[in-house]
């Protein structure tokens, strides 16, 4: 039986693994990847009116204001490719205030997936983060290294990656996070992230296996 595309959102701190699990889910699931930070990442790099805006607050670990964060993210999501591959959602909702409009909209996902990973891994995590700008492939000197020569001499340091700006960015999270839990307490899944990236991609393959079947049963029954 035919069933609804996979609506995903995937939490935690910064360098939790988010964007590391999504790539990997994308090439399983075929979903859209829609990540906030690489969003707006784009828009500085383009010079553009709202990247000049949300660099301010990107740089000293801040949120970038509800209203253009939000803007984006409905606008992707309300595309074609999006409705008809389903979607994951990563950095986002990152507020109270930002999981009320997706609510308003009854836009919901199908599960909500926090990654856990202790404060002091997570500072080590992003200070050894290095991106390929060609592929955009995340990797770190210690832990995934890059495979070749040539792309190791491209890698690039993300701006916000200093020890002093992860702190910050994680204490923005702290702040924050706690509030967004209520509006999918019936759909967190609460995932360790603190160990070998494939194993903690099993895990959560496995929780999106479950429901893909679970849709299946469902829709025989009806
Ligand atoms: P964003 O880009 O979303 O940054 P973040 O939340 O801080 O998350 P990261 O991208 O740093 O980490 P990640 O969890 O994706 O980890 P990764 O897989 O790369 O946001 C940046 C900024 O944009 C925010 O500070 C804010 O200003 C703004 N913003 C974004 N969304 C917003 C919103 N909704 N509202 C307002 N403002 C918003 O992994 C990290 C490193 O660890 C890598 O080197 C990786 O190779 C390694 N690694 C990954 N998994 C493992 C593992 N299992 N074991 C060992 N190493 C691993």
């Amino acid at each position: 039986a035919a069933t609804e595309p996979l609506k995903v959102m995937i939490s935690g701190a910064p360098a939790s693994g988010k964007g590391t699990q999504c790539q990997m889910l994308v090439e399983k699931y075929g979903l859209v990847h829609i990540s906030t930070g690489d969003l707006l990442r784009a828009e500085v790099s383009s010079g553009t009116e709202i990247g000049k805006k949300a660099k301010e607050y990107m740089d000293t670990g801040m949120l970038v204001p509800d209203e253009i964060v939000t803007d984006m993210v409905v606008s992707r999501l309300s595309q074609k490719d999006v409705r008809e591959k389903g979607w994951l959602l990563d950095g986002y909702p990152r507020s109270s205030s930002q999981a009320g409009s997706l609510e308003r909209m009854k836009i919901r996902p199908d599960i909500f997936i926090v990654l856990e990973v202790p404060d002091e891994i997570l500072i080590d995590r992003c200070v050894g983060r290095r991106m390929d700008p060609v592929s955009g492939k995340i990797y770190h000197l210690k832990n995934f290294p890059p495979e070749t020569e040539e792309i190791s001499a491209r890698l690039i340091t993300r701006t916000d990656d200093t020890q002093e700006k992860v702190r910050s960015r994680l204490e923005t999270y702290k702040r924050n996070s706690d509030a967004i839990l209520p509006t999918y307490f019936d759909l967190l899944q609460k995932v360790d992230g603190n160990r070998p990236r494939e194993i903690v991609f099993q895990e959560i393959d496995a929780l999106l296996q479950k429901i893909r079947t679970d849709a299946v049963k469902f829709k025989t029954l009806e």
